[in-house]
């Protein structure tokens, strides 16, 4: 261990940390930096980072120090506080600051820096500042702008350390030096818009969130991507209902500070004008009270078979489970939305809960077992999630069933329910997941259900094998389902609830 003052503040840390990680802990908050992250390897450009240590003559980049026994280092004096400011000063130097029209104004670290260590007034003539090409399209999920690029080399890190794509580089020399690809190179990797996120200035912006919203109007609800297996932390930011983006969430037993550019588009799927959005029969379109009347008559009359989904939450599945109440339970298809998996984070399942069947002891069915059982059902068939109907074998032995459907979209299965219920997407309800690693992970809720859809549980919970000993709360039915299955569902903790031996995380870090 190594013990150092910081600031006047005695601290001890680990041997080998980074002067900028013990200053961090020391003052509470980061040291000015462009260039530092600590998932990529230290380039030590932008030079924000300069700190005072006593003994050593000139001012010394914290990124790239490993403490020493009995360092006194300073951040703050005016020697420091100066160094900052003249290397912001070069940095702003050809900087076009065109703030009112730039995506990241109000989370920009050059916006945050000058308004800490700048506010000084510049001696450089607009006429006299170096054009840059703007607004260039690099991929098909990232813009450049040239000019506000700080040259930090942070995007050429993680395209060369993370995804080992190498598509970008820094050209030229001198105040010509800019980012670029290479000719005839896009970005495009399945992780692109991480170098939007790590980018501390607006020179990478995602073509998909450009000019759709000003951030600091945008409100965060923490929550986890539902798009494969692997459960990636993320952020949903959204504003008045309506989701704008998504944001990886640092969680190092899952997705380190990562998430794939698949992923953060599945929140188009919520606001989707094929959602379902109230209860309907033989395409007529019901009042709920109607659709509890006709949901009743249908399960009164005896239900053969329940279908789940691995894209429901673990409460659902456990209360569909009961409703069944020993009839035939499937898990739904098991060839169902698997894709090509890579070796970061895209799982090749790309249903987020089929951990969450085997946990239950729900198995699921190839497409002719379950038409077969669909036919040798006695009775209804009542289907949760998912849209086993897509399977041509499945709509067959469904045709002419009394189909109840509860979901979220009008696919499929919805046209040729009996009865199709809207349920609510991921982004509108809480629920526990368990992603590919066995680990229980919290979706919550970040925006208002669509039209009339209710939470998939309050649906089930009408049916007659529940009804009587419905559970009154999501908290309830969690109680319920973790005192069945021997696990504690109302504490989580905030990385998720490990189970033994989980698989090793493959990525660590922090944004
Ligand atoms: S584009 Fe952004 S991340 Fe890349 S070097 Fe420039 S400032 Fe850094
Ligand atoms: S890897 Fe899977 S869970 Fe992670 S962001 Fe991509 S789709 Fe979502
Ligand atoms: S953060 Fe240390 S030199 Fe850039």
């Amino acid at each position: 261990m190594a013990k150092l003052t910081i600031d006047g503040k005695e601290i001890e840390v680990a041997d080998g940390t980074r002067l900028f990680d013990a200053c961090t802990l020391a003052r509470g908050e980061a040291l000015p930096h462009f260039c530092y992250h600590p998932d990529l390897s230290v380039a030590g450009v932008c030079r924000l980072c300069q700190v005072e240590v006593e003994g050593m003559p000139k001012l010394t980049i914290a990124c790239n120090t490993t403490v020493r026994d009995g360092m006194v280092v300073h951040t703050k004096n005016e020697r420091v506080r100066k160094a900052a400011q003249q290397v912001l000063e070069m940095h702003l130097i050809n900087h076009p600051v065109d703030c009112p029209i730039c995506d990241q104004a109000g989370e920009c670290g050059l916006q945050n820096q000058y308004m800490e260590y700048g506010l000084y007034d510049s001696e450089v003539e607009e006429a006299d500042k170096v054009n840059k090409k703007k607004a260039q399209v690099i991929g098909p999920q990232v813009i450049l702008d040239k000019e506000r690029c700080v040259l930090c080399s942070r995007c050429v890190r993680f395209c060369n350390e993370v995804t080992g794509t190498g598509e970008l580089g820094i050209y030229n020399r001198g105040d010509r030096a800019e980012i670029g690809t290479a000719p005839g190179i896009e970005l495009d990797n399945n992780y692109s818009l991480n170098t939007v996120d790590i980018c501390p200035v607006g020179a990478l912006t995602s073509r998909d969130f450009r000019f759709q919203k000003r951030v600091w109007m945008l409100k965060s609800t923490e929550s986890i991507c539902t798009g494969c297996a692997t459960g990636c932390n993320v952020r949903i930011d959204h504003e008045a209902g309506r989701i704008y983006r998504l944001k990886p969430r640092r969680n190092a037993e899952v997705n380190g500070a990562w998430m794939c550019d698949k992923g953060r588009m599945t929140y188009k799927g919520v606001h989707d004008e094929k959602r379902l959005l109230s209860p309907a029969a033989g395409g007529e379109r019901l009042t709920w009270a109607d659709a509890g009347q006709k949901l009743a008559a249908i399960a009164g009359a005896g239900v053969g078979l329940y279908v789940g989904s691995a894209h429901q939450t673990l409460e659902e599945l456990w209360l569909l489970r009961r409703a069944a109440a020993g009839a035939p339970v499937s898990g739904g298809l098991a060839n169902a939305d698997r894709g090509q998996a890579d070796a970061l984070l895209l799982d090749a399942d790309r249903t987020p809960n089929r951990a969450g069947l085997s946990l239950l002891g729900v198995g699921e069915d190839e497409p002719a077992q379950l038409a077969e059982r669909i036919r040798k059902a006695q009775g209804a068939v009542v289907i949760l999630g998912g849209d086993p109907a897509a399977e041509p074998a499945v709509a067959e032995a469904l045709g002419g069933r009394t189909v109840v459907y509860v979901g979220t979209h009008r696919n499929a299965t919805a046209q040729l329910a009996t009865l199709a219920l809207p349920g609510a997407t991921w982004a509108e309800k809480a629920g526990i997941m368990v992603n590919r690693q066995g680990r229980l992970q919290e979706l919550r809720q970040a925006v208002a259900r669509a039209g009339d859809a209710r939470e998939d549980w309050r649906i089930l919970a009408e049916l007659p094998a529940v009804r009587g000993d419905a559970p009154a709360s999501l908290r309830a039915l969690r109680q319920a389902a973790g005192a069945d299955l021997g696990l504690d569902l109302t504490n989580l903790p905030a990385s998720g609830l490990a189970p033994a031996g989980a698989a090793a995380p493959k990525t660590g870090g922090d944004a």
